[in-house]
């Protein structure tokens, strides 16, 4: 698949290991292919300036889906959410990833490095990259009633 991946700094807070290229790094090792919409380093940036790359890209077909990463989830989620149609989800456990995509056919995930390990963020994203979204016509409506 291909991901659309985002971060601000916090991507690159001390102390390493960084969470961003750590994250790039092991989405790629499952086999997916990054879109890599920045930040590059530990100057402080605008997280909606991240999210927004990362939509427009999925918006433009070139990603299939996003993973954003800012200090809570929360700020890019608010950012990633004012475009129609992506659906973006911060998810601070594997359950919540699951039923995020099951349930809600999440197409962006939104972690944050501030409230996760990285073995946790692994564990969420890994799941929400597999998870498919529920073919059940009541997911599908209540999804399609979200515009
Ligand atoms: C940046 O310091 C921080 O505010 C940002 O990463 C994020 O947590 C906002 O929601």
């Amino acid at each position: 698949m291909k991901i659309a991946f985002g971060s601000d700094h916090a991507g690159y807070e001390d102390p390493p290991p960084y969470y961003k290229p750590d994250l790039v790094d092991f989405i790629e090792a499952h086999g997916h292919q990054v879109l890599d919409c920045g930040t590059t380093g530990p100057e402080a940036v605008d997280y909606p300036d991240f999210a927004n790359a990362v939509c427009l890209q999925i918006l433009a077909g070139e990603a299939e889906r996003g993973v954003l990463l800012c200090g809570t989830g929360i700020g890019v989620a608010m950012s990633a959410n004012r475009h129609k149609k992506i659906r973006a989800a911060v998810c601070t456990s594997v359950q919540m990833a699951r039923l995020s995509r099951e349930h809600n056919d999440a197409n962006v995930l939104c972690i944050g490095r501030r409230v996760l390990s990285l073995d946790e963020c692994h564990a969420i994203i890994l799941a929400w990259l597999e998870e498919p979204a529920s073919t059940k016509e009541r997911h599908k409506r209540r999804v399609s009633k979200m515009g």
